[in-house]
């Protein structure tokens, strides 16, 4: 097939849809690649780079449409677009089927396959393709430069000749994709980081990257995001009040702000109010993610940067990703050669609409001069899915000191009975086995016995380096065949000879097991 990236028209856009590494990953789909010239300028891609990369530059949108198989773009396609576009041919793009009916409506007229980036269903096969994670990913990381752009002082704390400089504190609220990416580059900073989310799952992510989870006093527990397809659903007024509570003791407190609290198909909910803003220190910076869907502050203006009257920096940029245009560009690159990748499943050039497949079936939302907007929901569970913890019953003093004793009974009860067992087997095995066979059993025992308690208090996450270490020490079986080998008996060397083979396997898969697992817990 003939797959080929028009030139953003939208203004100000950076953003292209095929680079030349992804052009290099299409070939090898079976397909043709071609741009529109120009296309990628604004992400640093010259016409001259994408030759190099085998892929067929061609003057203008209309030469593009009327040639390739396959539209591929960033942003939602102009009506214009679209109308050049002729029956059977298939757009790849952002679409926002919810708030561009217009735009479906003439999809369908026309024929066309529209496949939406932004309705990649969250799910962990769809990660490669999640265009809106990879770009809230970049907005998130983005929305930390900018703010430390605008602010007058370091993000770290030091402690200079000069003096001593407090870490900037720094508050998320939302911790989806752009939130924890917000987080990542804060704390990586130096910052003091704090960081609010409805989801309660979220809090152990955002202590494991070092910030701090800033907890309600409130019963309410969100919904799960395993219901709503790994997203937020919209929270109670006394929540939301016992919320802006909490962000009113916060606010004088805090340097940076970032917002990206969004739930999709609604109005960005306003949690950073006029007085909140009133409240904070002059020279503090919010940077207002969800500025496209009317922002989580009160005062956001979208696509601009304000100061208000008592020095309060408001962000409201929405274009984060095309300001890092050649970043951005390379990871939706990725996305959408990921997406025909799956769309292409013989990798033979040929694109196979399978739309029984949860992927494709949720980014479908014209197919066939039908609109399949929306998705039934996807077969598989979101990732964020997760039970929620059950609450553990606080118990009085008195209580828990009788549960250690009931515990403590229970506990030496069994092991009396485990010891008293062992011992009368011991007997047992004495008396019928041979000398030599007892000595033989009770070590091998007693390792049993100390292996399982070693391994046993070993946390769950280093099992499997611990599992490799351990079979690559206990291959010292080899020894014993070694020792066989020589014997002269057939069957016997045979055995050895096998045991020597797997005893080796054993080793040396332990070893590149255990170095492979221990390289990911190392910093490069
Ligand atoms: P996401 O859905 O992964 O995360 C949103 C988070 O907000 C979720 O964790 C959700 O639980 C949380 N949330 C919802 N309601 C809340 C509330 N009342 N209080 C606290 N948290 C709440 O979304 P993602 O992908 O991280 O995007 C975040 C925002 O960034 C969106 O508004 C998106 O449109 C925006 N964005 C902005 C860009 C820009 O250039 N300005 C670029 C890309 C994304």
């Amino acid at each position: 097939m003939k797959i080929g990236a028009l030139k953003e028209n939208y203004e100000g856009e950076a953003r292209v849809a095929v680079t030349p590494s992804s052009a290099g990953h299409l070939k090898k789909l079976g397909h043709e690649v071609f741009v529109e010239s120009g296309a990628g300028v604004g992400a640093g891609f010259s016409d001259a780079a994408y030759q190099a990369a085998g892929v067929t530059v061609l003057p203008g949108a209309a030469a593009l449409i009327g040639d390739v198989d396959v539209v591929v773009k960033v942003r939602p396609p102009a009506e214009a677009e679209l109308r050049q576009m002729r029956r059977g041919q298939t757009l790849i793009s952002h679409f926002w089927p919810a708030q561009n009916a217009d735009l479906l409506e003439l999809a369908r007229e026309q024929g066309v396959t529209a496949i939406a980036m932004d309705m990649v269903p969250r799910i962990s096969r769809a990660q490669k393709m999640d265009a809106l994670s990879s770009m809230a990913n970049i907005a998130g990381y983005r929305a930390v430069i900018e703010a430390a752009n605008n602010f007058g002082r370091f993000f770290t704390g030091q402690v200079t000749a000069a003096g001593k400089v407090p870490p900037a504190k720094v508050l998320v609220v939302g911790a989806g994709v752009a939130g924890l990416a917000a987080i990542g580059a804060a704390v990586s900073l130096g910052a003091q980081v704090y960081a609010f989310d409805v989801r309660p799952e979220v809090a152990e992510q955002i202590e494991s990257m070092g910030a701090e989870f800033v907890y309600l006093d409130f019963a309410e527990t969100a919904q799960d995001g395993a219901a709503t397809g790994g997203y937020a659903a919209p929270s109670s007024p006394e929540f939301r009040e016992k919320q802006l509570e909490k962000f009113r003791e916060l606010a004088p407190q805090m340097d940076i702000v970032i917002t990206t609290a969004l739930i999709p198909g609604r109005d960005a909910p306003k949690l950073w109010t006029a007085d909140m803003v009133e409240a904070m220190k002059t020279g503090s910076v919010i940077v207002d993610l969800a500025a496209e869907r009317g922002g989580n502050c009160d005062l956001t203006v979208p696509d601009e940067r304000i100061v208000t009257e008592n020095g309060v920096v408001v962000i409201g940029y929405t274009d984060f990703p095309s300001r890092m245009g050649a970043q951005a560009s390379e990871l939706y690159g990725n996305n959408i050669r990921h997406m025909l990748s799956d769309l292409t499943p013989g990798k033979d050039g040929v694109l196979v609409q399978n739309m029984e497949d949860d992927v494709i079936r949720g980014a479908t939302v014209a197919h066939d001069g039908d609109v399949t907007w929306p998705p039934p929901p996807p077969k598989v569970a979101a990732i964020a899915a997760q039970k929620p913890r059950e609450k553990v019953k606080e118990l009085t003093p008195e209580e828990r000191r009788a549960k250690e004793i009931a515990d403590f009974r229970a506990q030496t009860r069994s092991q009396v009975t485990l010891l008293v067992g062992g011992a009368v087997a011991m007997l047992l095995v004495g008396l019928f086995a041979p000398a030599s066979f007892l000595s033989h059993f009770i070590v091998f025992v007693l390792a049993v016995f100390v292996g399982f308690q070693v391994i046993w208090n070993v946390s769950h996450s280093l099992h499997t380096p611990l599992m490799a270490i351990t079979n690559a020490i206990s291959s010292i079986i080899i020894v014993g065949a070694l020792l066989q080998i020589g014997s002269g008996g057939g069957l016997v060397v045979v055995l050895a000879a096998l045991s020597v083979l797997m005893a080796g396997v054993n080793i040396f898969g332990g070893f590149l097991v255990t170095r492979r697992m221990l390289a990911m817990f190392q910093k490069s």
